[in-house]
């Protein structure tokens, strides 16, 4: 007999649970591509982008899914032999800066582990270092889904301009858009990436990329852009096939319209960011308490350097799978696998799983797969700290929390 009956729940980062309405949207006959509702509904995409973004600078959209994403970016940016300062604090730092080597980038990788964020004064060491400003641009995740660390990217902004380094700003925001606060003009940041399968609420399918003027400019001189990734004729053709080099993702461009009026006209994204601050509040609160008794650990010590949109726990090998297993099979929720947190295949790997709390995420969804990890955990005997619930739902009741203190943020109302 299985408690798993019911409707299940997706708790893995990315993809992340699809709001029927999107779904609903997305379910209709194949639309003009040349003219009426599409064309127009179009039009409307790119202002809403620009304010989940926080930008008043260009987005370009492809059919792709985040790796895609990775390389519409340094095709736009690079040439061969270009050198790229890639700050990994996880498999997807790791996995950006093996992307750009691919495409012929010569990558300067600064690991900081597994579980913390980048270190901004090693940073500052690297780049005082290349006194020829051969590096042409420093990438990092804003949050790297695999560890759940957020970066701070103001302090990597005023690392380049203390220093005076013309480097380009490039920020991996697949596992944040939408859910952590993210101010990209303010922030001095010139290309943000993204993907529709997190935050955005949307089925995977679609990358976004944002860039600045600086961005565009620096861009010009890119020998690895080629005309599917070129992002001019995305962000500035005249034709309506050029925004989408080719047949546009109709399906996914309904339901894109849909989640951005949930998103930028109904919740807000600043209110986006605040629920997500809290849910993940809740999520910490939880595993501070399990964490108090037993192997269980929340994988980022310091609260401020956690993502809001995910978590990375561990608990001694292999009750992480055991549990993440239980969870599934015997109450319907899915948690997330361990990503790179060890050799694959070895016992260690059995220890990591993680639980998403992004996008179409309300408290009772959050509570619930708490509960479920609870119960898992007492049903295994995996020795775990008591009070957790408690802890989450009183963490829940604190509104503001203590992170941060920003100022309200803009509607980006401006075209294509
Ligand atoms: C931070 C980050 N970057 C890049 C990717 C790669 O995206 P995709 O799996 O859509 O190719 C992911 C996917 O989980 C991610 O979380």
């Amino acid at each position: 007999m299985t408690l798993a009956h019911g409707r299940p729940y997706l708790a893995i980062p990315g993809p992340s649970v699809v709001p029927d309405r999107v779904l609903a949207a997305m379910h209709r006959p194949a639309p003009n591509i040349y003219e009426g509702a599409l064309v127009e509904m179009v039009d409307t995409l790119w202002a809403d982008l620009k304010t989940v973004a926080q930008t008043r600078g260009h987005v370009a959209l492809y059919i792709a899914n985040g790796h895609g994403g990775w390389e519409a970016a340094s095709a736009n940016v690079f040439s061969r032999g270009d050198r790229a300062l890639v700050l990994a604090t996880g498999r997807f730092g790791i996995g950006w800066g093996e992307s750009m080597r691919g495409l012929g980038v010569e990558t300067e990788v600064l690991d900081f582990g597994r579980a913390a964020p980048a270190d901004p004064d090693r940073v500052a060491e690297a780049l005082r270092a290349d006194r020829a400003h051969r590096i042409k641009a420093v990438a990092l995740t804003h949050v790297d889904t695999a560890t759940s660390a957020k970066n701070d990217i103001r302090a990597i902004r005023r690392v380049l301009d203390d220093l005076g380094h013309p480097a380009l700003l490039m920020v991996d925001c697949i596992a944040a858009m939408g859910c952590d606060e993210f101010r990209m003009d303010d922030w001095g940041v010139d290309v943000a990436v993204a993907a529709s399968q997190k935050g955005l609420m949307v089925p995977p399918g679609l990358a976004f990329i944002w860039f600045s003027d600086r961005a565009r400019d620096v861009g010009r001189k890119a020998d690895l852009r080629s005309p599917y990734w070129d992002w001019e004729r995305r962000a500035f053709g005249e034709q309506f096939y050029q925004y989408f080099g080719g047949t546009a993702p109709t399906h996914h461009l309904f339901g894109l319209r849909e989640s951005l009026d949930m998103l930028v006209h109904e919740e807000g994204i600043e209110a986006a960011w605040a629920r997500h601050a809290r849910l993940a509040r809740a999520v910490w609160a939880a595993g501070m308490a399990w964490s108090q008794e037993g192997a269980f650990r929340l994988n980022i010590a310091e609260p401020a350097a956690r993502g809001h949109a995910v978590t990375a726990m561990r608990l001694a090998s292999p009750d992480g799978t055991r549990l993440r297993r239980w969870c599934e099979h015997e109450a319907g929720v899915t948690l997330g696998i361990g990503l790179g947190m060890a050799e694959p295949g070895t016992p260690e790997a059995d220890a990591f799983f993680r639980l998403a709390h992004m996008g179409h995420v309300n408290a009772h969804m959050v509570l619930g797969a708490l509960s479920v990890m609870q119960a898992g955990m007492a049903a295994l005997g995996i020795a775990h700290g008591s009070g957790a619930l408690d802890a989450a739902t009183e963490a829940l009741r604190d509104q503001a929390g203590s992170e941060t203190a920003a100022p309200p943020a803009a509607r980006m109302a401006s075209a294509i």
